[in-house]
């Protein structure tokens, strides 16, 4: 088999790179490890920046999103029995966020590649790269017991935190930054209606915990707890006991609760490959960087990448211009060290750290009563939630 651009990977990055790709005749392949079912249904993240919803409308994949997606111009933060909302729109000149689901955008995708005939082959094992710096890379990999290749201009890999792409690049020019967090967060989906209009960000003296949603009829809740719990050490008792007690708020506010409809624990980390790029092998979403889930930024920044690398391979393909392309690394660093200082700032700022003593606590609350008091101080919160365009 023959391609322009082999894509490794089905998640919102492979995706949505194998679609904006199409929107400028360039063709490709996408080949996923799991089924199409799987990840359909894998629950992820839910919250869109404003720059990822633009290119989303602009590519055309914004009917569903618009529909059901819910826009926010807002989130709460809850501390030391204070309620306070962040107002974006004030504070970004009407930017704002859309929730929606990471599986409903992945569907949208698979529906919009199938919809254009485009080649998505789920299931497929033991995939190889080979050859990355020769003119044409090959991809090698079995499917239905079969052996297959695939001979490529150019491979990305987008195939997550754990996948092989980043393992093929040579480890002696490998740059990675990494730090693992002392806490993890258990996750539950709920048929329940949201308990707030907006998302809600609670410092308690438990632990953090995080009220979000997906539609008017399903919750999404999380619940700080210890790296190394299972599921099983989670009954649905005490998850809402938790959860109840960290979001509780003076006004008598309560949260809904209702069936459980999914479990999941995420583990925290931190972690950027700065070698996004090496010969004809690139790099993008979670495959390059990790983010804590605390600022939402992980599908943005997948979002990101493709939109830098759709661009720079249409200018190599339409004007044998390669300038972009060199620089892909360069651009899209930039936004993730932004991003990566978000994501480890808002975590700080939450959650409930082991080795903090009484000190460290009066430092959290400190900082959170300066964002509430401080129009400057909220802007910069606000400013990095809807996605700040690094100029
Ligand atoms: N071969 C083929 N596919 C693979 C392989 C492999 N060896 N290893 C992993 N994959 C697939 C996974 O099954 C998954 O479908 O690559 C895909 C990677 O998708 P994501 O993990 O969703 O990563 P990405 O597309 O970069 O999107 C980032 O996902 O984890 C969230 O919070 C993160 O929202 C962010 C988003
Ligand atoms: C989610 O809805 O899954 C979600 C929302 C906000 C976050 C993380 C996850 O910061």
């Amino acid at each position: 088999m023959k391609t322009q651009v082999g894509i490794i990977g089905a998640g919102p990055a492979g995706l949505l790179l194998s679609h904006l790709l199409h929107l400028c005749n360039i063709e490709s392949v996408v080949l996923e490890n799991r089924s199409r079912r799987y990840i359909e249904n894998r629950v992820r993240a839910g919250v869109l920046e404003q720059g990822s919803v633009d290119l989303l409308n602009r590519s055309g994949l914004g009917e569903r999103m618009q529909q059901q997606g819910l826009q926010h111009h807002g989130i709460e933060l809850r501390f030391d029995n204070q309620c306070h909302r962040i107002d974006f729109d004030e504070l970004t000149d009407g930017k704002g966020i859309t929730v929606y689901g990471q599986q409903e955008l992945v569907k949208d995708l698979i529906a919009a590649r199938f919809a254009a005939e485009g080649e998505i082959l789920f299931e497929v094992e033991e995939v190889k790269i080979c050859d990355i710096d020769r003119q044409r890379p090959r991809i090698e990999f079995r499917r239905e017991g079969m052996a297959q290749e695939l001979t490529c201009d150019y491979v990305i890999g987008c195939d997550g935190f754990h996948g092989i792409s980043r393992p093929s690049l040579p480890a002696a020019i490998l740059k990675t930054f990494e730090r693992s967090y002392p806490f993890a967060w258990l996750g539950i989906l709920v048929a329940a209606p949201p308990s707030s209009a907006e998302l809600i960000y609670a410092n308690s003296p438990r632990g953090f915990a995080l009220h979000s949603m997906r539609s008017t009829t399903i919750t999404r809740n999380y619940v700080q707890c210890e790296p190394d719990d299972r599921v099983e050490d989670w009954s649905d008792d005490r998850i809402w006991h938790e959860l109840q007690l960290r979001l509780g708020s003076p006004d008598g506010w309560q949260l809904q609760e209702g069936k459980i409809l999914e479990k999941s624990i995420t583990p925290m980390r931190s972690f950027v490959c700065e070698t996004m790029q090496y010969e004809k092998l690139f790099l993008a979403g979670d495959a390059a960087h990790i983010v804590p889930p605390t600022g939402a930024k992980g599908l943005n920044l997948a979002i990101a990448d493709v939109d830098v690398l759709s661009t720079a391979l249409a200018r190599r393909y339409q004007h044998n211009d390669e300038k972009l392309l060199i620089k892909y690394s360069k651009i899209c660093l930039r936004r993730v060290w932004r991003s990566e200082h978000f994501s480890w700032w808002m975590t700080s700022l939450l959650h409930k750290f082991p080795d903090h003593d009484d000190f460290q606590r009066r430092l959290q609350l400190s900082e959170l009563n300066y964002i509430c008091n401080s129009p400057a101080a909220a802007a910069t919160l606000a400013e990095n939630y809807v996605g700040f365009a690094q100029p």
